[in-house]
């Protein structure tokens, strides 16, 4: 995004781009405790739909993710006791702390799907302030709550009321630019009990289009004490640093970095430890994509884990070498036998080296 369409004048964008001192109880680098939640690490996978399902959030938590999302689940088809939406509900101990993210327009039905939700077991609620897809915010939710305060407010009366454990929100910079009104919606929250929020600073109106505005997460970050955890545009493990230095936030959250690259968790805690940041061997990423797809089997049958890997497999081989071969054959993945085959094809000659 150009700075121009962020309203702040030069001298306060320079403001912003200083990182605030850190917080007495936030150390750099140190854990990052959200409500009671104390996460082991401040680097934490994105809620994303059609991606963090139970196979992918395992698997970055293997990778050190110090915290993971659901992906968005309605609200409303909570309520109504939707098969299709329970079923974003399926959790494994072995993820905990996890975070289960809502969205939705009515403050009730809010209220009673975080109640359903506290049944499961989520350590954490949070809500969605930033979807700016049509059909969802045409609802009212998601990232169209940014324009109505005063529903907003309500629904986090309600939910709050009925839900005791840590409770976040997700937001976007604010609908459409110039102005930028995450800091004063994050503020907002917080007087209503919010217990720590995520900001990507894009506005709706941009979807993903132009750079992430990072200055705008150092502005929500000074007009809060509760934690604020940055978004957007973290494809490295220094990018990760990079962010924590210049906007002064608490936690970093990573989305399309971390989709066919759950190492990139792994590389940020041997970055902070003084080490050479260790991305994959052959060998670790033809086990990842194996073992991707036998979660994702289990959770969802052999025939749907064989279609999610197609699109899978376009980001796990980004980059590597000869991989146009493969990516041609990715069509022919119906199920385990045939991913074996093409693997298998492809990666021994990424083993021997071969051109
Ligand atoms: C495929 C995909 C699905 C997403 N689904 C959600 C979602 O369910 N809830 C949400 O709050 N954000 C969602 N997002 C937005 C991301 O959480 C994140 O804010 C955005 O991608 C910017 O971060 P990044 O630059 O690290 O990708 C999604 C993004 C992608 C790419």
């Amino acid at each position: 995004m150009k700075s121009s369409t962020f309203q702040s004048s030069a001298r306060e964008d320079q403001e912003l781009r200083q990182p605030p001192s850190p917080l007495p109880c936030q150390k750099p680098y140190s854990k990052l405790r959200i409500g009671n939640v104390e996460l082991d690490h401040w680097a934490v996978l994105a809620p994303m739909a059609g991606i963090t399902n139970l196979a992918f959030r395992l698997l970055a938590k293997e990778m050190g993710a110090g915290l993971v999302y659901s992906e968005m689940v309605s609200a409303n088809g909570l309520v109504l006791g939707q098969k299709r939406t329970l079923e974003y509900l399926k959790t494994d101990p072995a993820e905990a702390p996890l975070a289960v993210q809502i969205f939705g327009a009515e403050p009730q039905t809010m209220a009673r799907a975080a109640e359903i939700v506290a049944q499961k077991g989520f350590s954490i609620l949070d809500i969605n302030l930033g979807c700016p897809v049509k059909k969802v915010t045409k609802t009212g939710s998601g990232a169209a709550l940014l324009r109505d305060r005063h529903r907003l407010s309500e629904i986090i009366r309600a939910v709050r009321k009925v839900w005791p454990r840590a409770l976040t929100a997700k937001l976007r910079a604010g609908w459409s630019p110039p102005k930028g009104i995450a800091h004063e919606i994050a503020a907002m929250l917080q007087d209503l009990g919010v217990d720590a929020v995520s900001i990507h600073p894009r506005f709706a109106t941009q979807g993903f289009s132009g750079q992430a505005h990072w200055p705008i997460i150092a502005q929500v970050r000074k007009a809060v004490s509760i934690p604020v955890i940055g978004n957007g545009d973290v494809f490295s493990p220094q990018k990760a640093f990079d962010m924590r230095v210049q906007t002064g936030c608490h936690g970093v959250m990573i989305a399309r970095g971390a989709i066919g690259n759950p190492w990139i968790f792994r590389q940020i805690i041997d970055m902070e430890k003084g080490k050479e940041p260790r991305g994959p061997t052959v060998k670790e990423r033809k086990v990842m994509i194996m073992r991707h797809f036998h979660l994702l089997a289990q959770e969802r049958g052999e025939a749907q884990a064989a279609r999610l890997m197609r699109g899978l497999l376009l980001w796990y081989t980004k980059g590597l070498p000869n991989s146009s071969r493969f990516r041609g054959a990715i069509g022919r993945i119906k199920d385990l036998d045939s991913l074996t085959r093409e693997m298998e094809k492809y990666f021994n000659t990424l083993e021997r080296g071969e051109p």
